[in-house]
């Protein structure tokens, strides 16, 4: 019988300081009410003096790691998705391992925009249905306040500050990941944070154009997300031989209340099917899903058993989606 991998602990944080509608109104030309009808974002959490990636990582991998009633000397690798690590090198995951006291687990970041935290959960998967590791900590976390451009007012009303955490362990019952599909097209048009990397080094010029933060062209994200969700909730229930009916949540990205109503519709399923805390934490990139995660299962609103997809799309382009039973 094949080695399965199952969520044994969940765990999030967002930082204290809010950013309201209101406060962006001070800041740009913008309404609530405009902001609430195009993205129904109603307020997202930033980071303050002295927190960073790793500091709100840390959080969230200690949430998970007391749920799953896990030492942190028992696991044995770190997964941190995010396109906002403290530093090129060391990765997020070295701080974290250090941090938590995690022995020389392997530490890596990965680079997957808003589906970094369902790719870490694929290898994650692999690597424990293979035998070669028990205990994998995966988190999302992002600091995406500062990569963004409160000039740019298409923009900066969308993101937030977060993580969340997930330790994955070999399961002894039906319960774990079912299954896993990730994929990628390059597309320099639609996403991306022009400079800092090897393409364009950071320079007074780079600085001077604002190209250190994030552009991205909305109506073709919106577009993207809305498609790609539709195939891979499709491809999911085919391939998974289920039905809609049978799945308590989808946990999607939390990118847009109008898309995931737009995905809803396309799919002909009513919106609440998607576990939605966008309202109050914004997009938060690889962050979003395991905190939404985490919100509904200490909200008791998953509880063990339940069957669950995890919808994921971003810059890239990547995408990715899972189904499995808590
Ligand atoms: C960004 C987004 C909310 C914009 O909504 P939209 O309906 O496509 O809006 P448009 O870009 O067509 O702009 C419509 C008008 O509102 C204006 N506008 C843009 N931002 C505004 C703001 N914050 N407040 C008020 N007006 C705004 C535009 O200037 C435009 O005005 P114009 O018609 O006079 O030119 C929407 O495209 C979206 O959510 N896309 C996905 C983006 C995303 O989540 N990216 C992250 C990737 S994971």
């Amino acid at each position: 019988m094949i080695r399965r991998a199952k969520i044994a602990g969940t765990g999030a944080y967002a930082p204290e300081r809010k950013l309201t509608n209101a406060n962006l109104e001070r800041i740009i030309d913008t309404t609530d009410e405009w902001i609430m009808s195009r993205c129904g974002i109603k307020e997202r959490r930033i980071v303050g003096e002295g927190e960073s990636t790793s500091t709100l990582a840390h959080i969230a991998a200690e949430r998970a790691l007391e749920m799953a009633d896990m030492p942190p000397s028992k696991v044995q690798a770190i997964i941190v998705g995010t396109i906002t690590p403290d530093t090129m090198f060391p990765s997020t995951a070295c701080y974290l391992q250090k941090s938590l006291g995690c022995g020389y687990a392997a530490s890596f970041d990965l680079l997957a925009a808003c589906s970094g935290f369902v790719y870490g959960c694929g290898i994650a998967k692999s690597w424990i249905e293979s035998g070669q590791y028990d205990c994998i900590l995966v988190i999302g976390a992002e600091t995406l306040t500062t990569i963004t451009d409160y000039q740019d007012r298409n923009t900066c009303i969308l993101f937030g500050d977060g993580a969340g955490a997930a330790v994955i362990v070999p399961s002894d019952d039906d319960s774990g990941f079912l299954s896993m599909n990730m994929h990628a097209e390059l597309d320099v048009t639609m996403m991306l944070l022009p400079a800092g990397g090897s393409r364009m080094p950071a320079s007074h010029k780079t600085v001077a154009d604002r190209k250190h933060y994030m552009s991205l062209k909305g109506r073709e994200i919106f577009k993207f997300a809305v498609i790609r969700a539709n195939k891979m909730l499709q491809h999911e229930i085919e391939t998974n031989d289920i039905a809609m009916d049978d799945v308590k949540y989808i946990i999607p990205h939390q990118v847009n209340m109008r898309i995931l109503q737009a995905a809803a519709d396309r799919f002909n399923m009513n919106v609440e099917k998607f576990y939605v805390n966008l309202d109050r934490r914004g997009n938060t990139s690889a962050a979003s899903i395991p905190m939404a995660l985490d919100e509904a299962v200490r909200a008791g609103k998953i509880v063990k058993g339940d069957l669950l997809i995890l919808v994921a799309f971003g810059g890239g382009k990547t995408w990715a989606s899972s189904v499995l039973r808590f």
